[in-house]
Parts: C-alpha cells; sequence; structure tokens
C-alpha cells in the first residue's frame, strides 16, 4: 500500500461527552462493530466514581485505567479507526484539552435527558475554536427524555453549533420505536419487547409510500413524514465542506447501550469523517502526505510502577511514516533519538510495531526527554502550534519539607509538569515556586508521587490567585512596561517555558490592569 493510501485509510477522533453520558458504553460498542473486542464489559470506564472525588487514589486508579484506554483502536469496512480517550471529568479537563489537539474529527454524545451539559459546553467550545469536524450524538433514546426537535434547539443554542440531523427517533422512551436514518434512506426499528434487537434494515426511497404505514403503523407513519417535513424546511441540508470546516454538525439519535442508531453513526463516520489533517507549525504547515515523517508529544503517562521511572509519551503522527530504529530529532533539545520499542495501540493491547502512518498514534518510553507538546521530525527544526496551557484555577505555593531531598523534589516537580499534571510559575521576584492545577484534588496527586517516585517531601501554602494571564508586550523597552512590572512585581512569573505571566488576584485587577496598561496584552492562553 502506498504512503497516501495507509494514511486515508486512517481517521483518528475523540469521543466528548459530560460524565454519564454513555461515552465509555459508546466506545465499547463501536468496538464490538469493529470485532476489536467479544464482549461488552471490555472497556473499563475510566470515570471517576461518583461519590469518590474527595479520594485522591481514585485518581490513581483512573491513571492505571487511563494508560489502557488512551488510544482505542480498530479497523472496520478497510478503513482504520483510533480513539483517542477524552476524560469527561472537569479535574481531567486540561488533559482532554490537549487531547484534542490530536484528533482530527469529535463526536460529541449527549443524553436525551439531561440535554447540554457543563463540561460538553466547554469541550465543544475547544472544537469549535479549532475548528474540528463534530457529530453529534444523542444518546439514551430508549429513556423518557427531551422532544428531538428541542433538544435541536438547544444544542445548537448552548453549544454554539450548526446542526442537522443525519438520523432522526421514531418515537422516544417507551414509545421509542426505531430510527429512520436520513442519511441512507432506510429504517431500522426494534423488535422483541426488550428493545435489544434490531429488526432487518428496510430501504425507504419515499416516505409517502404505504410501506411505511405497514411497517411502522400508521400514526407513526404520519408523525414521521410531518417531522421530517419540518427538518427539510428548518434545517439545511447536510453539506460535507461545512462539515469539515466546522460549520455544520450532523446529528444522530440512538441508544449505545441498547447498540441502537450506532451502525448508523459509525458508517456515516466512516463516509465523511475526515482523514488526517494538516498543522500549523512556527515556519510552515505540514502536509500528512509528506514523504517526511513529524510529530508531536500530546500526553505523558507515567509508569504506575514506581520503582520504574520510565515514561510513556504519546505522539501524534503527523506527517509521513514513523519507523522503529531510526534516527529522529527532537527540535527542543536539538538531539537525535531513536526508539527501539515503539507502541502501537489496539483496542485491548498495545505491540511493539516497526512503522506507523500520519493519523497514528505511537507511544515511545521515555526517561525524561519529552514535554507536552514537544516535536519530532527527520531532522527539519519546526516546532507544532496549538497546544496551548490554560490558566489553571487553584493556586499554591510548593515548599520543600526536606531539605535533604531538595534535588528530588525539584526533579520530581519538573518531570510531574512535563507530564502536564499541573502548571508550574516561578515568581520573578523571589523564585518562589507556585502549583496551578485545573482541580483541587492534583495536590494530593502530586504531593504522593512526590513522596512515593521521588522521595520528597512538599508542603503548600495558599496563594490568592484568580487566574493566570500570559503577557503579551510589543515594546519591552517600553516606559508602559517598565512600570507594569515595577507595579506588578510581586505577582510576576516565568511558566515552564519562560513566558511572562501575570498572577491576577481578581477579576477587577485584571480590567484596572488592562485600563492602565493598554498596551500590554493579558491572555488566559499560553499560545495567543
Ligand atoms: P460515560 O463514559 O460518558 O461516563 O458514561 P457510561 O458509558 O459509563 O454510561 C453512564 C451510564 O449510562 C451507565 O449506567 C450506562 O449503562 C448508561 N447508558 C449508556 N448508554 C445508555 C443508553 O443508551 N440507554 C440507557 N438507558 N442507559 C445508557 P450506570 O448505571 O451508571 O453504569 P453501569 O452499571 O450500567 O455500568
Amino acid at each position: 500500500m502506498s504512503l497516501e493510501q495507509e494514511i486515508n485509510k486512517r481517521k483518528t477522533f475523540g469521543i466528548i461527552a459530560h460524565p454519564d453520558a454513555g461515552k465509555t458504553t459508546l466506545t465499547e460498542k463501536l468496538l464490538l462493530f469493529g470485532g476489536a473486542i467479544q464482549e461488552a464489559g471490555a472497556v473499563k470506564s475510566n470515570k471517576i466514581k461518583k461519590g469518590a472525588t474527595s479520594d485522591f487514589m481514585e485518581i490513581e486508579r483512573q491513571r492505571g485505567i487511563s494508560v489502557a484506554t488512551s488510544v482505542l483502536a480498530f479497523e472496520y469496512k478497510g478503513k482504520k479507526i483510533n480513539i483517542l480517550d477524552t476524560p469527561g471529568h472537569k479535574d481531567f479537563a486540561e488533559d482532554t484539552f490537549r487531547t484534542l489537539t490530536a484528533v482530527d474529527s469529535a463526536i460529541v454524545v449527549i443524553d436525551v435527558a439531561k440535554g447540554v451539559e457543563e463540561q460538553t459546553i466547554k469541550l465543544v467550545e475547544v472544537c469549535r475554536m479549532r475548528k474540528i469536524p463534530m457529530l453529534v450524538f444523542i444518546n439514551k433514546m430508549d429513556r423518557e427524555g427531551k422532544d428531538a426537535f428541542d433538544l435541536m434547539d438547544e444544542v445548537e443554542q448552548n453549544l454554539g453549533l450548526q446542526v442537522t440531523p443525519l438520523s432522526w427517533p421514531i418515537g422516544i422512551g417507551a414509545t421509542f420505536k426505531g430510527i429512520y436514518n436520513i442519511w441512507e434512506k432506510n429504517i431500522n426499528i426494534f423488535s422483541g419487547d426488550n428493545k435489544q434487537k434490531v429488526s432487518e434494515t428496510t430501504k425507504i426511497e419515499d416516505l409517502s409510500s404505504p410501506e411505511l404505514d405497514a411497517l411502522i403503523g400508521s400514526n407513526y407513519a404520519e408523525n414521521l413524514r410531518n417531522e421530517i417535513d419540518l427538518i427539510d424546511g428548518v434545517y439545511p441540508e447536510f453539506d460535507m465542506q461545512e462539515y469539515m470546516n466546522g460549520n455544520l454538525q450532523p446529528v444522530f439519535f440512538g441508544s449505545a447501550l441498547n447498540n441502537f442508531g450506532v451502525r448508523e453513526l459509525l458508517d456515516a463516520f466512516i463516509d465523511i469523517a475526515p482523514t488526517p489533517q494538516s498543522k500549523e507549525t512556527d515556519i510552515r504547515e505540514i502536509e500528512p502526505y509528506e514523504n517526511k515523517f513529524s510529530g508531536f508529544v500530546f500526553k505523558i503517562h507515567a509508569n504506575m510502577d514506581p520503582k520504574h521511572r520510565d515514561r510513556l509519551a504519546f505522539i501524534k503522527i503527523v506527517s509521513g511514516k514513523f519507523e522503529r530504529n531510526k534516527n529522529y530529532y527532537h527540535v527542543r533539545q536539538g538531539k537525535n533519538m531513536k526508539f527501539a520499542a515503539p507502541n502501537a495501540f489496539f483496542a485491548d493491547k498495545k505491540e511493539v510495531v516497526d512503522e506507523s502512518f500520519a493519523g497514528d498514534i505511537v507511544g515511545l518510553h521515555d526517561t525524561g526527554n519529552f514535554r507536552i507538546g514537544d516535536t519530532l521530525t527527520e531532522g527539519e527544526k519546526f516546532s507544532f502550534k496549538g497546544i496551548p496551557s490554560f490558566s489553571p484555577e487553584h493556586f499554591r505555593y510548593i515548599n520543600n519539607a526536606d531539605p535533604m531531598k531538595a534535588k528530588q523534589l525539584e526533579k520530581g516537580i519538573d518531570q510531574l509538569m512535563d507530564e502536564g499534571v499541573a502548571q508550574l510559575f516561578t515568581l520573578e521576584m523571589n523564585n518562589r515556586k507556585v502549583i496551578g492545577t485545573v482541580g483541587a484534588l492534583q495536590y494530593e496527586v502530586i504531593q504522593y508521587r512526590l513522596e512515593h517516585e521521588y522521595g520528597a517531601k512538599a508542603t503548600y501554602e495558599p496563594f490568592t490567585v484568580h487566574k493566570a494571564c500570559w503577557v503579551e508586550v510589543e515594546n519591552e523597552k517600553s516606559e508602559e512596561f517598565q512600570e507594569f512590572k515595577r507595579v506588578k512585581q510581586r505577582y510576576l512569573a516565568r511558566d515552564k517555558f519562560n513566558q511572562l505571566v501575570f498572577l491576577a488576584d481578581s477579576a477587577f485587577t485584571i480590567q484596572m490592569t488592562q485600563e492602565k496598561f493598554p498596551s500590554i496584552k493579558l491572555h488566559f492562553v499560553s499560545e495567543f
């Protein structure tokens, strides 16, 4: 197979959802369709268990599972599908944001009864900003829930999407009978009382045909005809280009648990979801079909066994072919490296592979060379863009509690930050270290891992920060900037990449600072 054919086979995506909407169930059903697993229950849910959020060991448990579910790959109808895991829990939002830099498209799962929820809003916003093509799957249609049209409105208004249905439910909850597949013009209806079975697929070219009445009964048939008429009048026709540009999101209905509507979703996904896309670097755009390999680190996973300090760095291949034992260039460190045992991921295992292609993810064993966002190439010097840090929600000073272990603490903090567990800010004034996290739980995890993996002891001290603002300044010599630095010196810090950050203590401070220093721009994201 040529390089181009290999790459065109690949579809790499993430499923985003608020916890409990059915992401794990849907993933599992997709894997079952691909023949990648044999039975339900094979994919472990890595969500934080209800009521266990105060237990930081839960995060450790989750970490153990998440390496297994980080990438799940399977083949379906001649395509290679890579599903990247995106934790829905808000304490892992940063992890999910970064994973979204490595997907070429996304499926958004929404619970029909709950509608659009908080985490969905945040994650869809990130996809929208990056123009990632999205499909929407409305799940749990076997339960009583919101009216399909109301839900479409809610998705448009709360998620800011322009939607068009490609499948439509016939009834809902107790009266849920089946799905009309607008994309393929056919109907699947349930058989049996338990709604577990799908009867034969019936092709319906013309909805006015009496065949429809015979199939689902006159009442349902009439209703469906009216609803499809309304859909034709209200929603735009599906347009491939609009979808690819992130301007139009097709919607599907179903029940992942009952395996209903999942095949329709998967078949449409195979037809329309994008193959590996090009990506911007600091000097030029990289096309997937370029002969030379390039890729970037979007996730680092520490070994669960504290005796083995090695880590697994997850690389998204952006262009060309990655080969085992070939020399590659680590751009940030300016050195060549080769990898004897690159891992590729399958549904239930990871294996050493000789080659992987653009769109794929490889896991590289790392002893501390990689940091999230790092670029690997065949020698060319460029760095991929679009792997930003967002302002953390919580901030605390970190102190060394064991002076004999200062080196271990430094190393531990450094490596945990490379992994993306939290963000480190070093105050300019006195070099004190401030740790910023998305969830308060992360502090306990950091303390625990520093002690158990690095033999270091740390304590925290409160530091009131509302938001980390990355500072953009046109002229560093300007009087305004010098004045800004003088007035705000106690709150100025450097992030891991030595970028200047203003740790503002309130929204009011941010507003006042912007008014007082108009030439200085403050950003809540590290890339601007
Ligand atoms: P998540 O990964 O998005 O957090 O959700 P997950 O798939 O774990 O699903 C959350 C709950 O919703 C699970 O029930 C699951 O069985 C249920 N579920 C998923 N899809 C459907 C569906 O189409 N219809 C119905 N009725 N339920 C669905 P649970 O009781 O929390 O867990 P479990 O004990 O069943 O695993």
